[in-house]
């Protein structure tokens, strides 16, 4: 198969969909690679290190598309790259298809063959190609929440772990799934007093047993979040219910109870935020303040570390893309229901059913695009 990877051109997107390594693999299972020329750049890679896995560089997008069988990429390909798209063509990449009609009629009209990253599952309920960024996101947080904490950046001035005969920066970490559970082994290995807040209990069994030496965890009610949120010098937003805007967990007048120069750091950002004062912001300028309180807020955090995010990603992908190329997309999703699932768009037609009903849209089963 010809796999096509071409630059990322949505604004402030430096990852890129194929590794040198990823390219290296594809190769020795028998594919050409066809890599953009700079694709890599802005995660680190040069057209030497992806000409020497044996990949081809390619001068132009337009050539990736027009040679390329399957179209891998990080971002929901944007309105230039769809013209390009043509029927019989397999896209391979996050689409987040339900709020962006637009996208989604172009890909229909193209016909053709869209994967999405996102809607792929595994056998524990979880989504394989979403937690590499979840990882990371939770691994950034107190990174990014220690930074604005600094007097510099309007922060309170207060060191992670502090020294001895001063006591640590307390965290609360508000949600203990991927991102929060991440952000708590860092923000603890900082030297931070931790505790994590969940609505599940098993989920707070799984913390305790494994995390229940380096971070404490409470059940999340509005008197427990007051009551920690107020003594605490960071709060890390890590909320998720899924298919759902986050619930606003702090209110603009819980601020005012808070230290001043406290940091609130909202992961959930993405899905509205758990914040009520927080409002998405770009790496360009991070942080806001509102009643004396630092906010971060940034919605593709991920962004920030592109050559980790890239490796996180690809080592992700890489399973799937080889499968998809081997065998092609039909019997590759016939062989595994969980890349079924990632199936949202074929020869014209919707096959993810929550992606119909947001837009409005006729949906098939990806059973009957199997056999189409
Ligand atoms: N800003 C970014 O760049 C970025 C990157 C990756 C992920 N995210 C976002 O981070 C959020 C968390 O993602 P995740 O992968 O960790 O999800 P997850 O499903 O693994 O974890 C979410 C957790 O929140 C808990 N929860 C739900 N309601 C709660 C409440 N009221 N109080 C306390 N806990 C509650 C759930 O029980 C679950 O354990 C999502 O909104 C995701 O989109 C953002």
């Amino acid at each position: 198969m010809k796999i096509g990877c071409p630059t990322e051109i949505k604004p402030q997107e430096f990852r890129v969909g194929m590794t040198p390594d990823a390219a290296r693999e594809a190769v020795a299972h028998g594919h050409d690679v066809l890599i953009q020329s700079g694709a890599g750049n802005g995660a680190g890679f040069t057209d030497a290190d992806y000409s020497a896995s044996g990949a081809t560089m390619i001068g132009t997008a337009a050539e990736v598309f027009a040679q390329a069988d399957m179209i891998v990429k990080v971002k929901e390909p944007q309105a230039g790259e769809r013209k390009m798209l043509r029927e019989g063509q397999l896209l391979f990449t996050y689409l987040h298809l339900a709020p962006d009609p637009e996208q989604t009629h172009d890909l229909l009209a193209s016909g053709c063959t869209a994967i999405a990253y996102e809607t792929v599952t595994d056998d524990r309920g979880g989504l394989p190609l979403l937690a590499p960024m979840s990882e990371v996101a939770g691994r950034l947080a107190p990174q990014v929440g220690a930074w604005t904490l600094q007097k510099a950046n309007g922060g309170r001035g207060v060191l992670m772990g502090g020294v001895p005969g001063v006591a640590p920066a307390k965290v609360v970490v508000i949600g203990g799934g991927v991102v929060g559970t991440h952000a708590a082994k860092i923000a603890a290995g900082m030297g931070a007093d931790v505790t994590v807040l969940d609505r599940s209990l098993p989920r707070l069994r799984y913390l305790d047993d494994v995390f229940g030496g380096t971070f404490k965890n409470q059940y999340s009610t509005a008197g427990a979040t007051a009551e920690l949120v107020a003594q605490a010098d960071m709060v890390i937003g890590a909320v998720l219910i899924p298919g759902a805007a986050a619930p606003k967990l702090i209110t603009r007048a819980q601020l005012s109870d808070m230290k001043p120069g406290a940091a609130l750091v909202d992961v959930a950002i993405d899905q509205g935020g758990c914040f009520e004062t927080s409002r998405a912001t770009t790496h360009a300028e991070p942080i806001y303040e509102v009643d004396g309180i630092m906010h971060y807020c940034v919605a593709n955090m991920p962004g920030a570390v592109a050559r980790t995010s890239t490796q996180a990603l690809g080592n992700a992908t890489l399973p799937f893309l080889l499968n998809l190329a081997d065998k092609g997309w039909k019997q590759a999703c016939e062989d595994d229901p969980h890349l079924l699932n990632g199936l949202n768009v074929h020869a014209g037609q919707l096959t993810y059913y929550a992606v119909g009903k947001a837009l409005g849209i006729d949906v098939i089963s990806p059973n009957l695009a199997l056999k189409s």
